[in-house]
């Protein structure tokens, strides 16, 4: 070879290395409700009482969903903003608070206005192409193949919603769904692994991928796979994989049930306490309820071996170590944790998504993040990863890259740890929620909630009275408080929530000093006596009626917070009274003021464990 030639090979070899790092590759595998503990990385970082809350060594393998935490990153504390599929994957796309984007409730439709990543991206020259469900669309069901691209160029295979089971791309009528039937089964029973839903929105991707490589492009693609939500059905032999599990109510679900403690306001159930055990009894021997859980952990394995089939086409292609690889879910699925299934709450299982990212060339494997994010913070993050640091596009959301892409395995050194993400109800107007690495702060209809995660790691107990909490519960307050109005949560269409912790304030839980009472009971006159006793007075100040303390801290009221001294023109309002009943004239049986309430309170008993028998 002459020389020149050799000048000329080594530039184009060195022209393709930097190209390449200008311009990695990204792929987004975006499940739909997928409790994280059903993966392995993350059970790895929690103890096996909150890792396998269905029981000991109930658990899906996924060696592959792994590989991103292991030669990559793990993100501990990262949640959807708004747990419900249109608002988060409309925040997700665009890095805004779901009001902007104007698909906050769930079957809106985007505002075509809107830029996402993709546009971004295509703009800049990749190939980009979307396959699955992307229910930004409105109603439409399925909805192929949208007009509206919002950046990706090869969206043949993306619909609008619906949870189909099986595709085909037919040769007349184009793509096609299905849903499982005994005539789908049969239509597709020998081709499973290529018409199932998961293999085939995974085969499409990787085309997209293929073609972007064929012509010497960058590729940014976005695989967004409809399970494990319902139907909880699955193609074999996934479906049969587990079904040898006994699967248990989780814990904190048969704490719920028992009311030991009580589930908060925005989360609450109606049972009686006396048929919890059997209840649980039931739920642990309904072979349907067996069933669903079986197949759900079965449609977690095919998703994880679709992500190891991703994995062998990048190698193959040789374009691994450049392609910056996300895996996450639009929300969680409580699946019995809390009593409860799907969505729709701030629980870490719920509004807590898994979130793993791989890319050898800019993240050092073994990554942990604790610091907290939100799908807002996915936009601008990615972006800035891949270079692009004057997108033409306004965020909500906080570019994270410097963190994910410093060297440190650890990155605690950030003082991450104070950076506070916000989530909120989008459904309904019942809650809005402050998150920080540990700290979980809820603001609701009802009285605050504060979960300390290093020491409850289970979200069992309010500790928002601990006073040990409360210079963080204020900083995280205030933040919530300016997050809430500034991007229009739901929750501060309320005229009137309680910031602080009304001083008249009964427990729900279980009367911690007699077994399976409950407050409200005291107000049948059989069991009333027993508000004589310090510890039950305590726990249920209102159901005793007695309590007439104004409460220390804030109300908010038409937005503006105020203190009972501020409170007079609003008095009518029964949560105003309330929390302020002194100053509001509102205390029990017309008697006034608190030097009666003390008195009354001196002549408490002191309680006797077998005083409660004789009543
Ligand atoms: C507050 O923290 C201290 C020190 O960790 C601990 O000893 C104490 O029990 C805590 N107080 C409460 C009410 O939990």
């Amino acid at each position: 070879m002459k020389r020149n030639n050799y000048i000329i090979h080594f530039l184009s070899i060195l022209l393709s290395i930097v190209t390449a790092q200008d311009k990695p590759n990204l792929v987004v595998v975006y499940t739909d409700e997928h409790n994280l503990r059903t993966i392995g990385a993350y059970r790895e970082l929690q103890s096996k009482k909150v890792a396998e809350p269905w029981g000991d060594g109930v658990v899906v393998d996924t060696p592959n969903i792994d590989r991103l935490a292991n030669e990559g990153s793990i993100w501990t504390s990262f949640y959807t903003v708004a747990p419900l599929c249109t608002p988060s994957r409309a925040s997700f796309m665009t890095g805004l608070y779901p009001k902007a984007t104007g698909a906050h409730l769930n079957h809106n439709e985007m505002y075509e206005t809107m830029t996402t990543w993709a546009k971004v991206l295509k703009q800049r020259g990749y190939h980009t192409g979307y396959t699955g469900k992307w229910h930004l669309n409105g109603n439409e069901k399925p909805g192929w193949n949208s007009g509206k691209k919002y950046g990706f160029i090869d969206n043949k295979w993306q619909y609008n919603r619906g949870h189909w089971k099986f595709f085909e791309d037919h040769p007349t009528l184009g793509p096609q769904a299905y849903e499982w039937t005994d005539e789908s089964e049969a239509k597709f029973a020998k081709t499973m692994d290529k018409n199932y839903v998961t293999d085939f929105l995974m085969d499409r991707g990787i085309e997209t991928m293929q073609d972007a490589i064929d012509q010497d492009k960058p590729f940014a693609v976005m695989i967004s796979i409809p399970d494990p939500h319902s139907p909880n059905i699955v193609r074999p032999p996934y479906n049969s994989m587990y079904q040898h599990f006994k699967y248990e109510v989780p814990m904190t679900g048969k704490a719920a049930l028992k009311k030991k403690p009580a589930l908060p306001g925005w989360s609450a159930i109606s049972l009686d306490i006396s048929e919890a055990s059997a209840t649980i009894k039931s739920m642990e021997s309904d072979p349907i309820r067996h069933g669903y859980y079986a197949n759900i952990f079965g449609m977690v394995k095919l998703i994880d071996d679709q992500v190891g089939k991703l994995f062998q086409f990048l190698e193959n292609n040789g374009v691994s170590d450049d392609t910056i690889v996300v895996f996450t879910s639009d929300h969680g699925d409580q699946l019995g944790e809390h009593a409860k299934h799907n969505k729709g709450r701030p629980y870490e299982t719920s509004a807590g998504v898994p979130f793993l990212m791989r890319w050898p060339n800019g993240i050092e494997a073994g990554k942990v993040i604790n610091t907290a994010y939100t799908s807002v913070d996915f936009a601008p993050t990615i972006l800035s990863m891949m270079g692009i640091t004057n997108p033409n596009m306004e965020f909500h959301g906080i570019d994270g890259s410097k963190e994910v892409l410093s060297p440190n395995k650890n990155t605690d050194s950030y003082i991450t740890k104070k950076q506070t993400r916000f989530i909120t109800d989008s459904a309904t107007s019942k809650w809005a929620t402050a998150v920080r690495d540990d700290f979980k702060l809820t603001l609701s209809n009802g009285e605050p909630w504060f979960f300390d995660l290093s020491t409850d790691p289970n979200e069992l107990h309010n500790v928002y009275t601990n006073a040990n909490y409360t210079s963080i519960i204020e900083e995280m307050q205030s933040d919530l408080y300016d997050t809430m109005f500034q991007h229009q949560f739901p929750l501060a269409e309320n005229d009137v929530i309680f910031f602080s912790q009304p001083s008249c304030w009964d427990s729900r839980s279980q009367i911690s000093a007699w077994n399976k009472r409950l407050c409200n009971e005291l107000t049948d006159i059989k069991f009333s006596p027993a508000c004589t006793w310090r510890k039950i007075y305590e726990e249920c100040p209102n159901a005793c009626n007695r309590c007439c303390v104004d409460s220390p801290g804030k109300i908010f009221i038409n937005g503006q917070l105020k203190t009972c001294n501020e409170v007079s023109e609003y008095c009518e309002n029964k949560k105003v009274q309330n929390f302020c009943p002194v100053k509001c004239n509102a205390c029990p049986n017309q008697r006034s003021m608190s030097t009666g309430d003390e008195e009354e309170s001196s002549n408490l008993n002191e309680f006797e464990d077998d005083d409660l028998r004789l009543l």
